[in-house]
């Protein structure tokens, strides 16, 4: 088996500038996939509750989900790090609360869990977490569990004074001990700036090429989600169109009763499928 990635391999790409390649995965299959492929991180997103369980927004997923998709894609990938993004009002109430679901996170099969924003609380948390050895990214710029705060869907850090808050809560998050930073939907000088002055890698998503690494919800870069797709997400594949001209194909094999064909059904022995035929002259229906 290839090498695996670990913090230390993180902080190895960081440190020679090779860019740090992550994408999203909510299922064994596709964590074989990405395995295979070379990614070095799979993130178990909390944008799962809407691309694979068609919610409208990630508020609705709880721990116990979480934990049932974790260990799915736990089960496919061996070599690129997992990390498990805590679901909303998981880390809220306490930091207990915090540990005691991050530490279920980890049970199942995670080797990090993400924690969105960056007030005293959250730095709190991020800093019990690290002391007792569950390694935290934190999440800042557009975060989704904070979207009714927010006022919807809305780019973060628009000028100096927004972008210099972001920077001051990545630095506080980066002294509590978060190990690497996503930063969503922040114009691109920002996220470059605030990449520039902090000692942590960066993963952007909808901030430009100038952050340490970049990840994307893989149902975007698929096509499989149909929804809707962000500006900043690239489709590499079709899936939909894909999927549907095959699902399409099928009906029309069925009613046509060109499936199954021969190489597709197993058969009698010759004899026994006489015996069958001759007792149907004499079986009363
Ligand atoms: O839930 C998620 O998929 C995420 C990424 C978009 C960063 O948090």
């Amino acid at each position: 088996m290839a090498k695996q990635v670990t913090t230390e391999t993180i902080r190895k790409f960081y440190e020679t500038g090779k860019k740090i390649t992550m994408l999203t995965c909510y299922d064994y299959s596709t964590g074989k996939m990405l395995d295979a492929s070379g990614i070095d991180c799979v993130l178990v997103g909390d944008s799962l509750a809407m691309v694979a369980l068609g919610y409208d927004t990630t508020h609705k997923i709880g721990i116990d989900e979480m934990k049932i998709f974790t260990q799915a894609v736990a089960r496919g990938v061996h070599r690129a790090f997992t990390i498990v993004d805590m679901p909303f009002m998981s880390y809220h109430t306490s930091i207990e609360d915090a540990a005691k679901n991050a530490g279920e996170l980890i049970r199942c099969g995670a080797k990090a869990v993400k924690i969105e924003g960056g007030n005293d609380f959250i730095i709190s948390v991020v800093k019990h977490l690290t002391n007792i050895g569950i390694p935290v990214v934190a999440h800042l710029g557009f975060t989704p569990q904070f979207m009714h705060a927010l006022g919807g869907y809305k780019i973060q850090g628009k000028n100096f004074d927004k972008t210099m808050r972001i920077l001051e809560q990545a630095k506080e998050l980066e002294k509590a001990g978060a190990f690497m930073l996503v930063l969503e939907m922040v114009p691109s000088e920002a996220a470059e700036f605030i990449t520039k002055n902090i000692n942590i890698p960066t993963i952007g998503i909808g901030a430009g090429v100038n952050t340490s690494g970049q990840v994307l919800v893989i149902d975007d870069i698929l096509g499989k989600y149909s929804n809707f797709t962000p500006k900043f997400a690239r489709k590499y594949a079709d899936i939909c169109t894909t999927t549907e001209s095959a699902i399409k194909n099928y009906i029309n094999d069925v009613e046509n009763s060109t499936f199954p064909c021969e190489d597709e059904i197993f058969k009698l022995e010759k004899d026994e499928s006489e015996k069958l035929n001759d007792h149907s002259y004499t079986y009363n229906k």
